[in-house]
Protein backbone atom coordinates (compact mmCIF):
# COMPACT_ATOMS: atom_id res chain seq x y z
CA UNK A 1 0.00 0.00 0.00
CA UNK A 2 1.06 3.86 -0.97
CA UNK A 3 1.32 5.66 1.69
CA UNK A 4 2.21 9.61 2.74
CA UNK A 5 5.95 10.09 3.25
CA UNK A 6 6.06 11.91 6.70
CA UNK A 7 6.82 15.16 4.88
CA UNK A 8 4.04 15.02 2.95
CA UNK A 9 2.00 14.01 6.59
CA UNK A 10 3.68 17.40 8.07
CA UNK A 11 2.61 19.10 4.95
CA UNK A 12 -0.98 18.03 4.81
CA UNK A 13 -1.82 18.51 8.76
CA UNK A 14 -0.11 21.97 9.17
CA UNK A 15 -2.82 23.21 6.05
CA UNK A 16 -5.37 20.77 8.18
CA UNK A 17 -5.03 22.19 11.04
CA UNK A 18 -7.89 22.79 12.84
CA UNK A 19 -10.11 22.04 10.54
CA UNK A 20 -9.62 18.50 12.21
CA UNK A 21 -11.71 19.00 14.63
CA UNK A 22 -14.72 19.03 12.02
CA UNK A 23 -14.39 15.39 11.88
CA UNK A 24 -17.85 13.44 12.45
CA UNK A 25 -16.32 9.81 12.97
CA UNK A 26 -14.55 10.41 15.82
CA UNK A 27 -16.41 10.63 19.11
CA UNK A 28 -18.10 7.01 19.63
CA UNK A 29 -14.24 5.75 18.73
CA UNK A 30 -12.72 8.16 21.86
CA UNK A 31 -16.34 7.07 24.05
CA UNK A 32 -15.15 3.80 23.71
CA UNK A 33 -11.59 4.51 24.43
CA UNK A 34 -12.84 6.90 28.00
CA UNK A 35 -14.82 3.65 28.27
CA UNK A 36 -12.65 1.24 28.53
CA UNK A 37 -8.89 2.55 28.90
CA UNK A 38 -9.41 2.89 32.97
CA UNK A 39 -8.16 6.38 32.85
CA UNK A 40 -9.08 6.92 36.54
CA UNK A 41 -6.00 4.72 37.90
CA UNK A 42 -3.74 5.79 35.31
CA UNK A 43 -1.00 8.32 35.75
CA UNK A 44 1.58 9.22 33.10
CA UNK A 45 0.04 9.30 29.32
CA UNK A 46 1.62 9.22 26.29
CA UNK A 47 -0.02 10.50 23.46
CA UNK A 48 1.07 9.24 19.74
CA UNK A 49 -0.33 11.68 16.82
CA UNK A 50 -1.91 14.28 19.13
CA UNK A 51 -3.53 16.36 16.73
CA UNK A 52 -4.99 19.55 17.95
CA UNK A 53 -5.30 17.43 21.88
CA UNK A 54 -8.98 16.82 21.50
CA UNK A 55 -9.20 13.90 23.06
CA UNK A 56 -5.95 14.41 25.54
CA UNK A 57 -8.52 17.97 26.63
CA UNK A 58 -11.35 15.76 27.34
CA UNK A 59 -8.59 13.01 29.37
CA UNK A 60 -7.44 16.32 31.08
CA UNK A 61 -11.25 17.32 31.95
CA UNK A 62 -12.94 14.45 32.72
CA UNK A 63 -10.86 11.35 33.39
CA UNK A 64 -7.47 11.40 34.89
CA UNK A 65 -6.29 12.04 38.54
CA UNK A 66 -5.57 15.52 39.50
CA UNK A 67 -2.10 14.20 39.08
CA UNK A 68 -1.52 12.60 36.53
CA UNK A 69 1.35 13.33 33.49
CA UNK A 70 0.32 13.80 29.72
CA UNK A 71 3.16 14.03 27.08
CA UNK A 72 1.80 14.46 23.52
CA UNK A 73 3.59 14.53 20.16
CA UNK A 74 3.11 15.29 16.64
CA UNK A 75 5.22 15.47 13.59
CA UNK A 76 2.94 18.86 12.53
CA UNK A 77 4.11 22.10 13.75
CA UNK A 78 0.47 23.49 13.53
CA UNK A 79 -0.98 20.44 15.56
CA UNK A 80 1.36 20.94 18.40
CA UNK A 81 0.82 24.76 18.54
CA UNK A 82 -2.83 23.94 18.43
CA UNK A 83 -2.80 21.26 21.24
CA UNK A 84 -0.55 23.44 23.13
CA UNK A 85 -3.06 25.98 23.33
CA UNK A 86 -5.81 24.22 24.22
CA UNK A 87 -3.86 22.04 26.91
CA UNK A 88 -3.15 25.41 28.54
CA UNK A 89 -5.14 25.05 31.87
CA UNK A 90 -3.30 21.55 32.55
CA UNK A 91 0.10 22.94 31.47
CA UNK A 92 2.17 21.87 34.48
CA UNK A 93 1.63 18.73 33.72
CA UNK A 94 0.80 18.38 30.14
CA UNK A 95 3.12 18.93 27.42
CA UNK A 96 3.07 18.89 23.73
CA UNK A 97 5.74 18.71 21.50
CA UNK A 98 7.19 17.59 18.28
CA UNK A 99 9.68 14.53 18.56
CA UNK A 100 9.49 10.52 18.01
CA UNK A 101 7.95 7.98 20.65
CA UNK A 102 11.77 6.24 19.58
CA UNK A 103 12.75 8.99 22.22
CA UNK A 104 11.32 8.30 24.91
CA UNK A 105 12.62 5.85 27.57
CA UNK A 106 11.87 2.22 28.50
CA UNK A 107 8.77 1.60 30.63
CA UNK A 108 7.64 5.18 31.39
CA UNK A 109 4.12 5.40 30.76
CA UNK A 110 1.22 3.54 31.96
CA UNK A 111 -0.80 4.49 28.83
CA UNK A 112 -0.15 4.81 25.37
CA UNK A 113 -2.58 6.26 23.41
CA UNK A 114 -2.65 6.78 19.08
CA UNK A 115 -6.00 7.37 18.00
CA UNK A 116 -6.53 7.85 13.72
CA UNK A 117 -2.90 7.73 13.36
CA UNK A 118 -1.71 3.75 12.79
CA UNK A 119 -4.31 3.93 9.79
CA UNK A 120 -1.86 6.31 8.15
CA UNK A 121 1.59 4.67 8.69
CA UNK A 122 2.71 2.06 7.08
CA UNK A 123 2.20 -1.51 7.83
CA UNK A 124 6.22 -1.93 8.80
CA UNK A 125 5.90 1.73 10.48
CA UNK A 126 2.22 0.74 12.36
CA UNK A 127 4.01 -2.40 13.88
CA UNK A 128 7.50 -0.66 14.55
CA UNK A 129 5.21 2.17 16.48
CA UNK A 130 3.26 -0.64 18.34
CA UNK A 131 6.30 -2.35 19.19
CA UNK A 132 7.51 1.16 20.72
CA UNK A 133 4.82 1.54 23.10
CA UNK A 134 4.97 -1.98 24.26
CA UNK A 135 8.41 -0.89 25.32
CA UNK A 136 7.53 2.49 27.05
CA UNK A 137 5.06 1.38 28.87
CA UNK A 138 4.88 -0.42 31.80
CA UNK A 139 3.97 -3.79 32.75
CA UNK A 140 -0.31 -3.95 32.65
CA UNK A 141 0.00 -0.66 31.10
CA UNK A 142 -2.49 -0.18 28.09
CA UNK A 143 -2.32 0.81 24.63
CA UNK A 144 -5.34 2.42 23.92
CA UNK A 145 -5.78 2.84 20.30
CA UNK A 146 -8.62 3.75 17.39
CA UNK A 147 -8.53 3.52 13.50
CA UNK A 148 -10.87 3.86 10.68
CA UNK A 149 -11.72 0.33 9.56
CA UNK A 150 -13.90 -1.91 7.11
CA UNK A 151 -17.52 -1.78 7.53
CA UNK A 152 -19.54 -4.39 7.54
CA UNK A 153 -23.27 -3.15 6.96
CA UNK A 154 -24.45 -2.66 3.91
CA UNK A 155 -24.09 1.62 4.64
CA UNK A 156 -20.66 1.41 6.10
CA UNK A 157 -19.46 -1.04 3.47
CA UNK A 158 -20.39 1.76 1.08
CA UNK A 159 -18.65 4.32 2.71
CA UNK A 160 -15.58 2.24 3.01
CA UNK A 161 -15.82 1.14 -0.68
CA UNK A 162 -15.63 4.92 -1.33
CA UNK A 163 -13.17 5.57 1.20
CA UNK A 164 -10.49 3.35 -0.50
CA UNK A 165 -11.54 4.66 -3.69
CA UNK A 166 -10.41 8.02 -2.69
CA UNK A 167 -7.44 6.78 -1.03
CA UNK A 168 -6.41 4.75 -4.31
CA UNK A 169 -6.72 7.75 -6.61
CA UNK A 170 -4.75 10.02 -4.01
CA UNK A 171 -4.09 9.49 -0.51
CA UNK A 172 -4.19 12.81 0.53
CA UNK A 173 -7.71 13.42 -0.28
CA UNK A 174 -8.74 11.25 3.16
CA UNK A 175 -5.57 12.34 4.94
CA UNK A 176 -3.30 9.91 4.27
CA UNK A 177 -5.41 7.13 6.25
CA UNK A 178 -7.10 3.83 5.33
CA UNK A 179 -9.05 1.06 6.63
CA UNK A 180 -7.09 -1.16 8.53
CA UNK A 181 -7.97 -4.07 11.19
CA UNK A 182 -5.54 -3.30 13.85
CA UNK A 183 -4.70 -6.74 14.93
CA UNK A 184 -2.62 -6.80 12.21
CA UNK A 185 -0.22 -4.51 14.33
CA UNK A 186 -0.98 -5.47 17.97
CA UNK A 187 1.04 -9.07 18.16
CA UNK A 188 -1.43 -11.10 20.82
CA UNK A 189 1.65 -12.68 21.92
CA UNK A 190 2.96 -9.48 23.17
CA UNK A 191 -0.08 -7.87 24.17
CA UNK A 192 -3.81 -8.81 26.17
CA UNK A 193 -6.78 -7.78 24.47
CA UNK A 194 -8.82 -6.37 27.01
CA UNK A 195 -11.28 -4.81 24.77
CA UNK A 196 -11.62 -4.65 21.04
CA UNK A 197 -14.94 -2.98 19.44
CA UNK A 198 -15.90 -1.51 15.88
CA UNK A 199 -18.10 1.46 16.55
CA UNK A 200 -19.80 3.11 13.49
CA UNK A 201 -20.47 7.15 13.30
CA UNK A 202 -22.62 8.69 10.33
CA UNK A 203 -21.66 5.56 8.40
CA UNK A 204 -18.16 5.21 8.66
CA UNK A 205 -16.30 2.37 10.82
CA UNK A 206 -13.73 3.03 13.57
CA UNK A 207 -11.85 0.09 15.25
CA UNK A 208 -10.88 0.61 18.93
CA UNK A 209 -8.54 -1.81 20.70
CA UNK A 210 -7.61 -1.66 24.69
CA UNK A 211 -4.39 -3.92 25.37
CA UNK A 212 -2.13 -4.48 28.42
CA UNK A 213 1.43 -4.61 27.76
CA UNK A 214 1.22 -8.40 29.49
CA UNK A 215 4.45 -10.56 29.79
CA UNK A 216 3.00 -12.88 27.77
CA UNK A 217 5.87 -15.11 27.57
CA UNK A 218 5.93 -15.87 31.38
CA UNK A 219 2.27 -17.05 30.95
CA UNK A 220 3.22 -19.33 27.47
CA UNK A 221 6.10 -20.95 29.66
CA UNK A 222 3.50 -21.35 33.23
CA UNK A 223 0.99 -23.33 30.24
CA UNK A 224 3.98 -25.61 29.07
CA UNK A 225 4.73 -26.59 32.70
CA UNK A 226 1.40 -27.69 33.51
CA UNK A 227 1.00 -29.36 30.21
CA UNK A 228 4.52 -31.40 30.57
CA UNK A 229 4.29 -32.31 34.11
CA UNK A 230 2.06 -34.86 34.35
C1 LIG B 1 -5.83 11.84 11.44
S1 LIG B 1 -4.93 12.87 12.51
C2 LIG B 1 -5.50 12.30 14.11
C3 LIG B 1 -5.27 13.32 15.20
C4 LIG B 1 -5.78 12.91 16.58
N1 LIG B 1 -5.06 11.77 17.09
C5 LIG B 1 -7.26 12.63 16.54
O1 LIG B 1 -7.67 11.47 16.64
O2 LIG B 1 -8.04 13.58 16.41
C6 LIG B 1 -3.30 12.19 12.43
C7 LIG B 1 -2.31 12.97 13.29
O3 LIG B 1 -1.12 12.18 13.40
C8 LIG B 1 0.00 13.01 13.19
N2 LIG B 1 1.10 12.15 12.71
C9 LIG B 1 1.16 11.43 11.58
N3 LIG B 1 2.30 10.74 11.48
C10 LIG B 1 2.99 11.00 12.62
C11 LIG B 1 4.26 10.58 13.12
N4 LIG B 1 5.06 9.75 12.43
N5 LIG B 1 4.67 11.06 14.32
C12 LIG B 1 3.86 11.89 15.03
N6 LIG B 1 2.66 12.35 14.60
C13 LIG B 1 2.22 11.90 13.40
C14 LIG B 1 -0.50 14.04 12.17
O4 LIG B 1 0.28 15.20 12.15
C15 LIG B 1 -1.92 14.29 12.68
O5 LIG B 1 -1.96 15.30 13.66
Amino acid sequence: VKTLTQQQVRHFYNWFGSWHDRQPYENRAFDVLVARGDFSRAQAVFEFGCGTGRFAERLLRDCLPPDARYIGIDISDTMVRLATRRLRPWADRAIVRTGNIWDEPDGQFDRVISTYVLDLLSDNDARRTVAEAHRVLTTGGYLCVASLTFGQRPCSRISTTVWRLAYAIQPVIVGGCRPVHLLDFVPTEEWRVVHHETVVEWTLASEVLVASRDSRPVRHSAINVAITLP
